[in-house]
């Protein structure tokens, strides 16, 4: 899989001066958008923890995206863990820094306590997303299985906040 992950890397185009002034966006849409690129990445998210978790949760927006294609390649469900204001029925809800601007994010429980899931993200920045992620499974009583994020940005404190978590690629 290295060239086809290769491939897919070269897949993810870099924006400057968005949607701040300031901000390196890192735009994941090109990969999405190639077939082989999308099955590697998919792939390469889940393969370290093959056989540890029971679902995989996804944080909106772009989480949802690799977290579904996520739970089929696995054969698991998926818990979609939402922007405030979205859910019916919201068991847990966390606030949250980011990057650029704050947040709340919220989850049912609609898994028995002590379900092992797999947290997945897109991006890793300052680690505030993941945190509140991994906070918001914690107090519905899940276990954390594990942490996967297809891109981590170097420099920006998230890998010191958030410690033990795979990473596909890096900057
Ligand atoms: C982006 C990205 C990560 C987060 C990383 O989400 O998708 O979830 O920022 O930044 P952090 O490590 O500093 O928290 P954002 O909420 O901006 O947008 P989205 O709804 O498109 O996922
Ligand atoms: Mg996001």
């Amino acid at each position: 899989h290295i060239p086809a992950l290769s491939r897919a890397e070269s897949l993810i185009r870099t924006v400057a001066d968005y949607p701040k002034p300031g901000i390196l966006f890192r735009d994941i849409t090109p990969l999405l958008a190639d077939a082989e690129a999308l099955r590697v990445t998919t792939e390469a998210l889940v393969a370290p923890f093959e056989g540890e978790f029971d679902v995989v949760a996804g944080i909106e927006a772009r989480g949802f995206i690799l977290a579904a294609a996520a739970a089929i390649t696995a054969g698991v469900g998926m818990l979609p863990i939402r922007k405030a204001g979205k859910l019916p029925r919201p068991a847990a809800s966390v606030d949250y820094d980011l990057e650029y601007g704050t947040a709340t994010v919220e989850m049912h429980d609609d898994l028995p306590a002590g379900s092992r899931v797999l947290l997945i993200d897109d991006v890793l920045a300052t680690g505030g997303t993941l945190e509140a992620g991994r906070v918001i499974v914690d107090r519905l009583g899940y276990r954390l299985a594990g942490i996967s994020v297809l891109f981590e940005i170097d420099g920006l404190g998230g890998r010191d906040r958030i410690g033990d978590l795979h990473t596909v690629f890096r900057s």
